[in-house]
């Protein structure tokens, strides 16, 4: 295989080398943000699952540590590590602690292949997460099915329980359990089919959520992952969470997206996160494109929190304020600021010599019905991708039609979310990273995640506008490696 180094993201994580997909167990534990991480520690592609181990004061630099949990193998089963969470058990409710400290706790699913058959395990971890013992009396919950994974696991206060949802894979189900002490679990409710149904459900979880920024006032949502119809998917339910049962109050037949894009996958939240952010963090998938020595990398972490808007309460998502308060110490200098500058003027033209930088943009469309910003521009050619806004048909757009030809099915060339735009203007970031692109719009409103394979070579920014678009303010930082 040929190295893609132009393609490793500067800011986003990867592993150092081989195989990721899913972000599992994330928890803030001793000042360090834990990501724990689907992992083939062999080879650049799917298989031996693992949990693989990173940590991070910044959600921007990561220090790589050796697998946590690895596949484990018998005479004749093969138990592969697939995704779940972790918790910290802080009152030791499961007696795994020792001389007084909380153990933490992993919950996850064993893929047994051989017996067709997916079960629920923990695994215990005393020196601080580097390492973990499988539970002697696994697996905890064990149904005989060949597809139910993907437990995640939180302490429910008023209820004084554990409780975990887990995906009923083929019934297009959430199933909630209870437990006093992670080791005895027993079936609270189920919730579903709801929503998009087509395919397999995995990687559920269930989060508490700010509403308006009233800290008083909190709404449960449900998040499930599952393929859609163009690819990877994301949905979402609000409702109210009563210790049992979640009920929504999202219209059942209603299909709420996390992200609008072709890569946004199998996210869930950290717990413990400081100030009681909610941050979750998905996997980009990168479909048809090798990169190497690594494959596979994690979304920019997401501050999540609940809006109320015409269409109801909806997810609004924005780069966690952990990643833009260190931003700055990352930075190749000062930023490219802008403000004011008719699209036409040729200073719009931005300089940059790598493929990872961030944008933050306020465009006014004037008279012009899509405007926006070229990103990895090939000088000489006319590749590139625009990111930017149609007036007409109302959405914010990522159109790859002519980059990347080979990377993308034909539909997902171009990416749309619906969005309205108040007063003309348009809010955008735009985040670049070496093989990667992530747009919010709105101030969180709407996001756009996607893969992007530019030459290295292909460093040009610049706005377009098919009309007289004015930039009312732009500031660009171009980032630098972390290593
Ligand atoms: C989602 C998923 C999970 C499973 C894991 C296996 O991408 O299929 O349902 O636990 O990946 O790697």
């Amino acid at each position: 295989p040929v190295p893609t180094p132009h393609w490793r993201p500067a800011y986003h994580f990867t592993p150092a080398k081989n195989w990721t997909n899913d972000p599992n167990g994330l928890i803030f534990l001793n000042g360090e943000f834990n990501l724990y991480y689907q992992h083939n520690p062999f080879e650049n592609k799917w298989g031996h699952m693992s949990w693989g181990h990173a940590t991070s004061k910044d959600l921007i630099s990561w220090k790589h540590l050796p697998v946590a949990i690895p596949e484990v193998i018998s005479h004749d089963t093969t138990t592969w590590i697939y995704s779940g969470s972790a918790v910290l058990d802080v009152k030791n409710t499961s007696g795994f602690g020792i001389n007084g400290k909380p153990p933490l706790v992993a919950v996850f699913t064993a893929d047994q292949p051989n017996q067709k058959k997916e079960s629920q395990f923990i695994a215990y971890s005393n020196d601080g997460g580097l390492s973990f013992k499988q539970y002697a009396k696994n697996p905890v919950i064990d149904l005989h099915m060949r597809d139910f994974r993907d437990p995640n696991v939180f302490w429910y206060e008023p209820t004084k329980q554990w409780v975990m949802t887990v995906s009923m894979v083929d019934d297009h189900m959430v199933r909630f359990y209870g437990s006093k002490n992670l080791k005895d679990w027993t079936k609270l409710s189920d919730f579903g089919p709801a929503g998009y149904t087509k395919n397999g459900w995995e990687c559920p979880s269930l989060l508490p959520l700010v509403v308006d920024g009233d800290q008083k006032n909190i709404k449960w949502v449900l998040f499930v992952s599952l393929g859609g119809e163009h690819g990877p998917l994301i949905q979402y339910f609000v409702g109210d969470f009563d210790g049992t049962t979640f009920t929504s109050i999202t219209d059942k037949s209603k299909v709420m997206k996390v992200d609008y894009g072709d890569a946004f996958y199998a996210a869930i939240a950290w717990r413990d996160a400081p100030e009681n952010k909610k941050i979750l963090l998905g996997w980009l998938q990168n479909g048809r494109q090798e990169t190497y020595p690594w494959k596979g990398q994690m979304s920019i972490p997401h501050d999540l929190s609940l809006k109320t808007t015409d269409e109801g309460l909806v997810l609004n998502q924005l780069p966690s304020v952990f990643v833009t308060r260190s931003l700055s110490k990352y930075a190749n200098g000062k930023p490219i600021e802008k403000k004011n500058v008719a699209v036409t003027d040729k200073g719009l033209k931005l300089p940059t010599n790598s493929n990872a930088y961030w944008i933050d943009a306020e465009i006014d469309l004037k008279n012009a019905k899509k405007a926006g910003l070229n990103v990895v521009e090939k000088p000489g050619t006319d590749k590139k991708v625009r990111v930017g806004y149609d007036i007409e048909k109302q959405e914010l757009f990522v159109d790859c039609t002519t980059s990347e030809k080979n990377n993308k099915s034909p539909e997902n060339l171009l990416q749309t979310a619906p969005m309205n735009i108040t007063g003309g203007v348009l809010k955008i970031k735009v985040l670049v990273d070496g093989s990667s692109l992530e747009v919010f719009g709105n101030d969180g409103e709407k996001v756009i995640s996607t893969m992007i394979y530019p030459d290295q070579d292909a460093t040009g920014v610049s706005a377009f506008a098919d009309g007289e678009a004015v930039i009312k303010s732009l500031k660009m930082w171009g980032l630098k490696g972390k290593s």
